[in-house]
């Protein structure tokens, strides 16, 4: 059976660089308070006309140039984001156009914060089958334009960024290398801890007026709740993931979290007890980008030099559904 192994990986941020000072002048924050309880210092917003597809194409060609493959060389495309650039069709057949590959598949994955594990699983899967032999996984979002930068809206405004993280998977038949496992988990009884009510295809019209003034199409959170369970659950996952392989903890090279917030990072890093060393944190540049922050990290970590050949990778999310999931890779 064919192995999924990471040929190349890349990604895009936008230029335009927002301090946590310049969120002082949109809403009634500090500086000090985004850094204590998130580690944020900066975030990138995209400038009018920018598009997902636009970032998600940026990336995925940093990805390929990694892997020395052309856009000809895909078979399929999967692409995680909870902000499509419409509402249908997903942003997925808009890379493909961008990318000039007609007639691939480009399947849009919506598992919000895990949605880049999830795509995994899901490219892993075609790859293990035999069904496909090269697919782009991108994860991409526009937070910036979906956010309520009022007061009212502070809690979530100061969290999030745009960008795109990429990576080429190829199949191999080394059997050494590549996805060990990946295992996934969702909990809808708590979707509404950390969801965007509307625009909503459940109400008629969609979306209207009261809505838009009671402010309920901005993204809303429970934040002590999320943040409780994601020091749960991405620690409980990153264990399962281990004992299916037989490994331990000890074993692990490096840990590619959700960059959700530098708190829950360290909390599931202390749980786990691992150093600085073996764990990924850029939150303080790029924030929370929903579905780019492990593509985005992870290809930040490979340039970095982070990753040799026979490493114990470990990519773990946790978001909104709730939805988390961990994969372990042998790099
Ligand atoms: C969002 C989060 C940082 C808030 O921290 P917290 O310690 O729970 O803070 P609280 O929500 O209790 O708010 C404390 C106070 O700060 C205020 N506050 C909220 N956002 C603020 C901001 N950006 N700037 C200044 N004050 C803010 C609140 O209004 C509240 O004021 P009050 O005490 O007068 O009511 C924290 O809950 C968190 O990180 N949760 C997880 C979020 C997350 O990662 N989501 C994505 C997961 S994929």
């Amino acid at each position: 059976m064919p192995r999924t192994t990471f040929a190349g990986t890349g990604y895009y941020v936008p230029e335009r660089v927002v301090t946590n000072e310049d969120l002082t002048r949109l809403m009634d924050t500090s500086d000090a308070w985004i850094v204590e309880r998130t580690g944020i210092r900066e975030r990138r917003w995209v400038s009018e006309g920018m598009s997902g597809a636009e970032m998600a194409r940026r990336a995925a060609d940093a990805a390929l140039a990694d892997a020395g493959l052309a856009p000809s060389d895909l078979d399929a495309i999967v692409l995680a984001t909870v902000s499509p650039d419409h509402f249908a069709p997903g942003t997925g057949v808009f890379l493909q156009r961008e990318l000039g590959v007609p007639g691939i598949p480009a399947i849009d994955v919506r598992a919000q914060c895990s949605g880049f594990v999830y795509g995994l699983a899901i490219a892993d899967a075609f790859i293990r089958a035999g069904q496909y032999r090269t697919i782009l996984l991108v994860g991409v979002e526009i937070q910036s334009t979906g956010i309520d930068v009022s007061t009212r809206g502070r809690d979530m405004a100061v969290l999030f960024g745009d960008g795109a993280g990429a990576a080429v998977l190829t199949a191999s038949e080394d059997a050494a290398r590549g996805v060990l496992s990946t295992h996934l988990h969702a909990d809808g009884r708590f979707a509404e801890m950390l969801w965007v009510e509307f625009e909503s295809s459940k109400h008629h019209p969609r979306i209207s007026a009261e809505v838009i003034e009671s402010g309920r199409q901005y993204p809303s959170m429970d934040g002590k709740e999320v943040f409780k369970h994601a020091v749960a659950r991405m620690p409980e996952v990153v264990e399962e993931a281990l004992a299916a392989n037989g490994l331990h903890v000890r074993d692990i090279d490096l840990l590619v979290p959700h960059q959700a917030n530098l708190r829950i990072t360290q909390m599931v890093q202390r749980r786990l007890g691992l150093s600085d060393a073996q764990v990924v944190s850029n939150i303080h540049k790029f924030g929370n980008t929903t579905a780019a922050t492990i593509p985005i990290a992870l290809a930040e970590a490979v340039a970095e030099g982070r990753l040799r050949e026979g490493n114990l990778l470990c990519l773990v999310a946790f978001g909104s559904g709730f939805t988390w999931g961990a994969a372990l890779v042998r790099w």
